[in-house]
């Protein structure tokens, strides 16, 4: 079978991502960075059994510097908080449908900010950003490493629980992350240990936007997987 070529990213420079035909099956080569990274379609339907999902899902945090494919990118984000309805609701609750988180997505070669609408992302920042991505050391290399931010002036609940209602908002993204590494093969970890100052002086959030969680997404690393010891607090 012949190669085909499809074009997943406009306004870039050298900014695509190729699709080839191999042996009858459609693989999507690694995500090639630019100014916008306009996604494949994301997969809606199949998988893992669910409950055969939680029966996996767990943190990691050992990852190999291995890339995500565009689909499976693009399949992530839609699980995160992809628009699932014709009347743009999400795939993760929040709160009176405030939809107040946005997933910043940092990659080698840029921030980007996920665009549910057009299932794009838009380069915010360009440049190797990953150190910002965690403090814990396994966090900084991680191919794939979103951070979710609220912005607490779209909140629709009171201004004295906006912030506790975003980070609820939060967690549910945090775990539709979770289950869909959990079920594609894929390692995760939700974190709490993100300089916060740093990404918001970075990013130039506005003073309604609060930095909340991070979440690493990567392929293990297939000869060192193991949750790292926890340290508890005393
Ligand atoms: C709100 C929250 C914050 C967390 N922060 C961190 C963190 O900063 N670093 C980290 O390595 N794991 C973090 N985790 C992951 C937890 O340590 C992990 O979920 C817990 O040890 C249980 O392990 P499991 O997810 O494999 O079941 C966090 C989890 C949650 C829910």
């Amino acid at each position: 079978m012949g190669l085909t070529r499809r074009n997943f990213v406009t306004g870039g420079t050298a900014a695509v991502c190729v699709l080839s035909m191999a042996a009858g099956s459609l693989q999507a080569k690694p995500v090639v960075e630019g100014e916008r990274i306009v996604l494949p379609t994301p997969k809606k339907t199949g998988g893992m059994p669910l409950l055969d999902t939680l029966s996996t899902r767990k943190t990691t945090r050992v990852y190999s510097s291995r890339m995500l494919d565009a689909q499976t990118l693009s399949d992530l984000l839609w699980a995160a908080f992809g628009i699932n309805r014709e009347d743009g609701r999400r795939t993760a609750p929040s709160a009176l449908n405030s939809q107040e988180i946005q997933i910043f997505v940092i990659l080698e070669g840029g921030i980007y900010v996920y665009e549910p609408k057009d299932h794009a992302l838009e380069r915010k920042l360009a440049g190797d950003y990953r150190k910002l991505a965690g403090t814990q050391s396994y966090a900084q290399s991680v191919p794939v490493s979103f951070v979710y931010v609220a912005d607490l002036e779209k909140s629709l609940t009171s201004p004295e629980s906006s912030e506790s209602y975003a980070c609820v908002d939060c967690g549910f993204i945090g775990q539709n992350v979770y289950l869909f590494a959990a079920a594609n093969g894929l390692c995760s970890a939700f974190r709490g240990s993100i300089d916060r100052k740093a990404l918001a002086e970075t990013l130039k959030l506005k003073a309604s936007q609060r930095v909340l969680y991070g979440q690493s997404i990567g392929y293990g690393d297939e000869e060192k997987v193991q949750a790292a010891p926890i340290k508890l607090m005393k």
